[in-house]
C-alpha cells in the first residue's frame, strides 16, 4: 500500500486509545526489521528518519527504501523526518515524498519556535505531509531541580494550548521528563503525569512522548554480556508508558532500544564467533534482534492488531 500519513494514523490511534511507534532507521536492517515486526503484530508503524540518519545514508536511498516497504507491507506505514532542524533539509523532505516532518523549534524561545514552526506549517500546507512541532525541553529532570528549574524545561499547558492555535500543526511533543538516549533518570524514573493530564485537557491535536526508550533489562544484559560497557543505563518503565497513553499520548519514539538491540546481537555474534565474517550472518541477528524489540512496543503501546 502506499505511504500513509502520520494524521492518519494518529487520528485513528486518538481514537482508539492506542499509541502509534515512531521507530528511526538508519540502514535497509533496520526498516526490515521494523517493517517485518508491523506485518508480525498487524501493526501500524512511522518509519522516523532523523537529519543525522539522512547524512549518513543518503535522502535518495532512505526515501527509495521505504516507498519500496510501503509497497511490500500490508500493514500502514508513513515516513517521517525526525527533530527537523534545518529548514532546507525540511522542504526536501515535503518535496521528495517525506509524508510527515517533525519541525524542531524547541532550543527556541517560544516565539520564535512559533515562527519556524508556522513556516514548516505553510511548506506543507496542500501537500499530503503531516507537521509535528516540539515545545519544551527533552532534558531529564534531576531529582533535585528547583520548580522555577523544572518549570523552564517541561511543557507549560497553557503555553501548549495557544502555541497549537497559532501554528495548526497536527501533533505536539511535549516534554514530562523523559530524554533521548541510555541515561534517562539517575534514580527514580519519574515523569510529571498531572502535566500531561492538564495538556491533554487543553489540546486536541495527538501528542507525542519522545525519548520513550524502555531500556530493557534482557536488552541491556545481553549487549553487557558480550563486552557493552554502559554503566547506569536506565529507560522509561513500561508501566510509566501505558499510563502516557491512557492520559493521551499517541505517538511513541523509539531508537535507543533499537540501537542497544542490534549492537547487542552483533556483539555476541562476534564474540562467540570470531571466525564469522559473513556481513549476513553478523548483521542478520541484529535485524532479527530489533523485530524482537519493536513487536514487543507494538504490543505495549496497543497497536498490535491496529491494522486496517
Ligand atoms: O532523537 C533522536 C534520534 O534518536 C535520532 O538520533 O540524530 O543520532 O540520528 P540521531
Ligand atoms: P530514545 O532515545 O528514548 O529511544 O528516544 C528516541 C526519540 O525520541 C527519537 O526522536
Ligand atoms: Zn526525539
Amino acid at each position: 500500500m502506499p505511504l500513509t500519513t502520520n494524521k492518519e494514523l494518529l487520528t485513528l490511534a486518538k481514537k482508539g486509545g492506542y499509541a502509534v511507534g515512531a521507530f528511526n532507521i538508519n540502514n535497509l536492517e533496520i526498516l526490515q526489521a521494523i517493517v517485518s515486526a508491523g506485518e508480525a503484530e498487524r501493526s501500524p508503524a512511522i518509519i522516523a528518519v532523523s537529519e543525522g540518519a539522512i547524512q549518513y545514508a543518503g535522502m535518495p536511498y532512505l526515501i527509495s527504501m521505504v516507498r519500496t516497504a510501503a509497497a511490500q507491507t500490508s500493514a500502514p506505514i508513513s515516513l517521517h523526518l525526525d527533530h527537523g532542524k534545518d529548514l532546507n533539509v525540511i522542504r526536501s523532505c515535503i518535496d521528495n515524498g517525506f509524508t510527515s516532518v517533525m519541525i524542531d523549534g524547541s532550543e527556541f524561545e517560544f516565539e520564535k519556535n512559533i515562527e519556524v514552526t508556522k513556516k514548516v506549517v505553510e511548506m506543507a500546507k496542500g501537500k499530503r505531509v503531516s507537521v509535528e512541532a516540539e515545545l519544551g525541553r527533552l532534558k531529564g529532570i534531576e531529582e533535585k531541580i528547583s520548580v522555577s528549574e523544572k518549570e523552564a524545561i517541561l511543557t507549560d499547558p497553557q503555553a501548549a494550548e495557544d502555541f497549537v492555535k497559532r501554528t495548526e500543526v497536527d501533533a505536539l511533543a511535549i516534554a514530562i521528563g523523559t530524554s533521548h538516549g541510555a541515561y534517562k533518570f539517575k534514580g527514580e524514573a519519574k515523569l510529571d503525569f498531572e502535566r500531561l493530564k492538564e495538556i491533554a485537557r487543553k489540546v486536541s491535536i495527538p501528542l507525542v512522548l519522545h525519548g520513550a526508550s524502555g531500556v530493557p533489562s534482557a536488552v541491556l544484559e545481553r549487549a553487557q554480556r558480550f563486552g557493552a560497557k554502559l554503566p547506569g543505563a536506565k529507560g522509561i518503565p513500561d508501566e510509566a508508558i501505558q499510563k502516557a497513553i491512557g492520559l493521551g499520548i499517541s505517538k511513541i519514539n523509539i531508537d535507543t532500544d533499537l540501537r542497544l538491540s542490534f549492537v547487542g546481537a552483533l556483539r555476541e555474534i562476534l564474540t562467540t564467533k570470531p571466525d564469522e565474517f559473513d556481513p549476513r550472518k553478523i548483521l542478520g541477528p541484529g535485524r532479527e534482534a530489533i523485530k524482537q524489540t519493536v513487536q514487543s512496543k507494538m504490543k505495549l503501546f496497543g497497536s498490535s492488531g491496529k491494522a486496517a
